[in-house]
């Protein structure tokens, strides 16, 4: 279900830029960057390595690295912004409303402590509950996050466990102080394949029991495709693309959300080739001018190099491409993008209706 149009926001990121200290100044890591999280919904946040997915999540929680910092942006959870809130109050939130689990549980676990303790003591840091009912409602969580004979393990040490359970004593630890929201950064990478299918159903389930509005930060479109209701594809620290999951994998707009797509493994469309996305995402300090893009893209024209694209609404997506309304049948028929040339005469009527939409999405649209 994409919950789009229908529930209240419970998470807003609203222009949200972040910097990092840099030989010749301040570098701009990530810009502009709006998104939202509503109850009972997965946001995907996906894209290639460097391109500003984890900085957007530890801005989101105040967990920059102490060369970072927000430069412009709010995050409103019901209406507060957790940028402008002094840290005592972050605290709080983080672990509280906001729970996060991140890609490598064994270095968020402390090793001198049972796996319970941890557990218990983020409960106990959240909630008004003595020791003995924290210690229980501990065995309570290990047990909802599948940890077999909980009231044994949790007793047990971090060492004593394998990478996935790790992971399922980490969702234990976000979950302890009850969040609306779950932040989880690449949770599965570091596990093997069906270890991963199961923390991802695990996921799945448990936000659907409690309600939870989830950012799931991942480089995998296959992720995407599997858990999520919306998705944001990030490109060089913009969202080059937003929208229901639904509209972007099986119409992408933006040739960087195709690529993407067409480079990911797919049941269904097993003995294709896949298509590897030529060249690499440059760092912030090489950004190219105009569409960040367009050296990779087979769509360019002068125009992508000369200026930044405008972030256009298009139906349930927003896009930050120039060419996103066009009807690019002949300029991509041999190309790696060729699927955005189906996708785009298939919506060519859409597109031209949606045209007068234009910059609507900057700040707002398919949230
Ligand atoms: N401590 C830091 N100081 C300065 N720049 C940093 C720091 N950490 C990361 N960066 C840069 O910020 C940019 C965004 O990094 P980020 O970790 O958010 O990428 P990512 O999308 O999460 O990638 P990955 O998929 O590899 O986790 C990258 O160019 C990275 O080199
Ligand atoms: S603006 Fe131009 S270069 Fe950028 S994605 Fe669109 S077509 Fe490609
Ligand atoms: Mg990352």
């Amino acid at each position: 279900m994409s919950t789009t149009e229908q529930t209240a926001p419970l998470l807003e990121v609203r222009g949200l830029s972040i910097e990092a200290k840099g030989p010749d100044g301040p570098l701009v890591l990530t810009e502009g960057t709006d998104l939202t999280i509503r109850p009972g919904q997965t946001l995907g946040l996906v894209g290639e390595s460097g391109s500003g997915k984890s900085m957007t999540g530890l801005a989101m929680l105040g967990v920059l690295p102490p060369s970072v910092r927000v430069r412009a942006g709010q995050v409103l959870l019901g209406g507060t912004d957790l940028i402008a809130l002094p840290e005592k109050e972050l605290r709080a939130v983080r672990g509280g409303r906001i729970g996060m689990v991140f890609q490598e549980p064994r270095r968020s676990l402390d090793p001198s402590f049972t796996v319970g303790d941890q557990v218990a003591e983020t409960i106990r840091a959240h909630r008004e509950v003595s020791r003995k009912q924290a210690r229980n409602l501990a065995v309570e969580l290990l047990d909802r996050v599948r940890i077999p004979d909980p009231g044994t393990r949790a007793g047990q040490y971090p060492h004593q466990f394998s990478g996935g359970m790790c992971q399922r004593v980490m969702l234990a630890v976000a979950l302890a102080g009850e969040p609306e929201v779950l932040i989880a950064d690449e949770p599965t990478t570091a596990l093997d394949v069906t270890v991963q299918a199961a923390m991802l159903r695990l996921i799945k389930d448990l936000q659907e029991e409690l309600n939870l509005g989830v950012l799931l930060i991942t480089h995998d479109m296959g992720v995407v495709a599997e858990v999520c209701d919306d998705v944001a594809v990030m490109y060089a620290g913009q969202v080059a693309e937003v929208g229901p999951v639904r509209d972007v994998l099986s119409a992408p707009r933006h040739p960087y959300s195709a690529a993407l797509r067409d480079a990911t493994p797919d049941e269904c469309r097993r003995g294709e080739l896949l298509q590897a996305i030529p060249g690499q995402i440059p760092p912030p300090s090489a950004w190219p001018s105009g569409c960040r893009f367009h050296p990779r893209c087979s769509l360019a024209v002068d125009a992508c190099r000369e200026a930044a694209p405008d972030v256009l609404q298009l139906g349930r997506t927003r896009v930050r491409c120039a060419r996103a309304t066009e009807n690019l049948t002949e300029n991509s028929a041999n190309n790696s993008t060729n699927n955005l040339t189906e996708n785009s005469t298939n919506d060519s009527t859409e597109n031209s209706t949606n045209n007068s939409a234009k910059n609507e999405g900057a700040g707002h649209g398919a949230r």
